[in-house]
C-alpha cells in the first residue's frame, strides 16, 4: 500500500513560495537602501508589487537583521560583541571608544543623523577580530587608531 503524501507545512515562514522569497529579499534591500529604513509606505508597495500582503512582507523583514523599520543614521555602525571579538579584547572596549568618541550609546543615533551604534553577532569576521561593520563595509583587526581613521574618513565625507 502506498503512503499517502501529506503536505508539510512551512513552519515559520511567512513567504512559501521560493522563486518569491528570493524577489522579496531583493526588494526589501533595494527598498530600504532608499531612505535606510523600510517605511510603512515602502512595505505596502513592495507587497503590492509582488502580489504580498503587508503583514507577509513585514513578516519576512523583521526575522532578518538586516532590515530595520525604524529611522536609522546615516551611517550604522555594526560592532560584534560575539566570543571571538570578545577574546580579542573587542567587543565592549571597541563599543566603549566608539561610544565615547560619538556620545551616543548602542541603540541611539547622533542628533545629527549621521551615526547610529549597533551591537551584533558575529560579523564572519572571527579570524581578524576584532570587527565593526559600517553600512556594507567590513572593518577588521581594529585598535583605537584604525577607528579614528575610520571614523574621521566618514566624517570627511558627511
Ligand atoms: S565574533 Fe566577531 S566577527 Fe565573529
Amino acid at each position: 500500500m502506498k503512503a499517502k503524501s501529506v503536505p508539510r507545512k512551512p513552519e515559520g515562514r511567512a513567504v512559501v513560495d521560493p522563486a518569491k522569497e528570493a524577489m522579496l529579499l531583493a526588494a526589501l534591500y533595494i527598498a530600504q537602501e532608499q531612505k535606510g529604513y523600510l517605511t510603512e509606505e515602502s512595505v505596502k508597495q513592495v507587497a503590492k508589487r509582488l502580489g504580498l500582503t503587508a503583514g507577509e512582507v513585514y513578516s519576512t523583514a523583521s526575522f532578518y537583521t538586516l532590515f530595520r523599520t525604524e529611522p536609522v543614521g546615516r551611517y550604522v555602525i555594526q560592532v560584534c560583541e560575539g566570543l571571538s571579538c570578545y577574546l580579542n579584547d573587542g567587543a565592549e572596549r571597541v563599543v566603549e571608544y566608539v561610544s565615547e568618541k560619538l556620545g551616543i550609546k548602542p541603540g541611539e543615533t547622533t542628533p545629527d543623523g549621521t551615526f547610529t551604534l549597533e551591537m551584533v553577532q558575529c560579523l564572519a569576521s572571527c579570524g581578524t577580530a576584532p570587527a565593526m561593520r559600517v553600512n556594507d563595509q567590513l572593518y577588521e583587526n581594529l585598535t583605537p587608531a584604525s577607528i579614528d581613521e575610520i571614523l574621521e574618513r566618514i566624517t570627511g565625507e558627511v
